[in-house]
């Protein structure tokens, strides 16, 4: 009798169950959609009416939004009608253009990279045809109370520019601080929208933003309010092509002067294994104003040239392959894409051995933290150490490292009769000068 009882009961249940199905709002996605108010609680200037729905706007998965497309509509359309409205963006718009222009429109660029890009590596691919390069992503709130952060981490000189100084932050009046301590050395604030790490979803920046948007346009309009520099902004793409051109074109509103974008998704972290997506940078670069650079799958200047040509872009940045290769904007490429291409590839009298001395001299002329050198000798000897593993050993097993021990090292490979060229399509030996660059 008392099993009959409990049966008839769970066929209660059930029944309600099927007819009553839950709302398919998972608990993470309704704890970010309570902190992202939070969040935007805290900031000092309130946000516009018409940014409430925006995450959700760009949240393509977002089942409120597919079941409400008047909602959807309405909020698409306040964006593109924001307080700044047309004349004044008309304005703006074109003082981001003047100040490109200005900057002489560099399309080679060296992208920002945490201990990587910093200022002698900055300077060597300048050497080799980069036109412009951003410092690697420094931590806002740190910049703005540790001054042996900023001096360790910051550093520049006359010939470092045009220059974007990067900055991650998740607070507009750090940001603001840290941003106006650094706007005399450089040409653009840039803010780090697209860093993937687990470090950036624990200390809320980067790509982990993209849960945010109100944020992130608070971010982009304090900077852009009351700093003399433009502010720029990198980021990665969203799944959904429309979210992306929203998401851009809400920086482009809140007062972003040039847009780079990784065309990465936040997962797709492995730059090896996933293709940047220039469909969706071209679209991005259709759908704004003002300059767009474009990152990813840029190993040479074939890549370039196609990428501008396929994109319309106003200019490449470039970051893994220029580790290992800092001339690559000046036509030389590693012997992995330079032998491929076929007869039409020579020796371009220069190689990763040189660069690295050349690189090493730049150090001792502006110091940097012994950490960036060993990681920009393991990048640029990273083949030859394949061929010649006991010398890497030995760098490794160096606890403290010298000048004098990596010139010497780079000796020894040498004696080793080791020599690994790098190539330039043949057309160009002949128009090389005395220091191996393309005239
Ligand atoms: C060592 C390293 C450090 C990086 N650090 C940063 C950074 O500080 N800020 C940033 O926006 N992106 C950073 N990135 C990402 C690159 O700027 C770039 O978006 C990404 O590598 C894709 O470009 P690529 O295909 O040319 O490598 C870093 C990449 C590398 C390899």
């Amino acid at each position: 009798m008392r099993s009959k009882i409990l049966l008839v009961l769970l066929l209660i249940f059930l029944s309600l169950q099927a007819t009553n199905p839950k709302p398919s709002v998972s608990p993470l996605n309704a704890f970010m959609a309570t902190s992202s108010v939070a969040q935007t609680l805290n900031l000092s200037s309130p946000p516009s009416q018409n940014l409430d729905g925006e995450d959700d706007l760009l949240c393509s998965e977002s089942t409120q939004l597919s079941e409400q497309p008047d909602d959807y509509e309405q909020q698409r359309l306040s964006i593109l009608h924001s307080p700044s409205g047309y004349l004044s963006e008309d304005s703006r718009i074109e003082g981001a253009w003047a100040h490109w222009k200005k900057l002489g429109q560099p399309k080679l660029i060296v992208a920002p990279m945490v201990d990587n890009s910093e200022l002698p590596f900055r300077l060597l691919c300048r050497k080799y045809g980069a036109e412009a390069a951003y410092t690697p992503m420094l931590h806002s709130r740190i910049f703005t109370e540790n001054e042996k952060y900023r001096s360790l981490e910051f550093t520049t000189c006359k010939e470092d520019r045009p220059l974007f100084v990067q900055f991650c932050a998740n607070d507009p009046d750090t940001l603001l601080e840290a941003a106006r301590r650094v706007e005399p050395y450089c040409d653009y604030v840039d803010i780090n929208l697209g860093c993937p790490q687990r470090i950036a979803r624990r200390g809320n920046y980067g790509a982990f933003l993209m849960d945010k948007l109100p944020l992130v346009r608070n971010l982009v309009e304090k900077l852009a309010l009351n700093l003399n520099v433009p502010v720029s902004c990198k980021i990665r793409v969203f799944p959904d092509l429309q979210d992306t051109i929203n998401y851009a074109r809400m920086l482009e509103d809140a007062g972003c002067s040039l847009l780079a974008v990784h065309g990465r998704t936040r997962d797709e972290k492995d730059g090896k294994k996933f293709r940047a997506s220039w469909n969706t940078i071209k679209a991005v670069k259709n759908a704004v104003r003002i300059p767009v650079l474009a990152n990813g799958n840029i190993r040479h200047m074939d890549d370039v040239q196609n990428c501008l040509e396929e994109t319309g872009v106003d200019g490449v940045l470039s970051a893994e392959s220029l580790l290992e290769n800092p001339a690559l904007f000046a036509g030389f490429r590693t012997a992995e894409w330079g032998l491929g291409s076929g007869e039409y590839m020579e020796d371009g009298k220069l190689d990763q051995a040189d660069l690295l001395v050349e690189y090493l001299r730049l150090c001792e002329k502006y110091p940097v933290p012994w950490r960036m050198i060993r990681a920009h000798v393991h990048k640029m000897l990273g083949d030859w150490f394949r061929i010649h593993p006991q010398v890497r050993e030995d760098l490794n097993a160096q606890s403290k490292l010298s000048f004098e021990f990596l010139y010497d090292m780079v000796g020894r490979l040498r004696e080793l009769g080791l020599r690994i060229p790098l190539y330039v399509e043949s057309t160009q030996v002949g128009r090389m000068s005395a220091n191996g660059i393309v005239t």
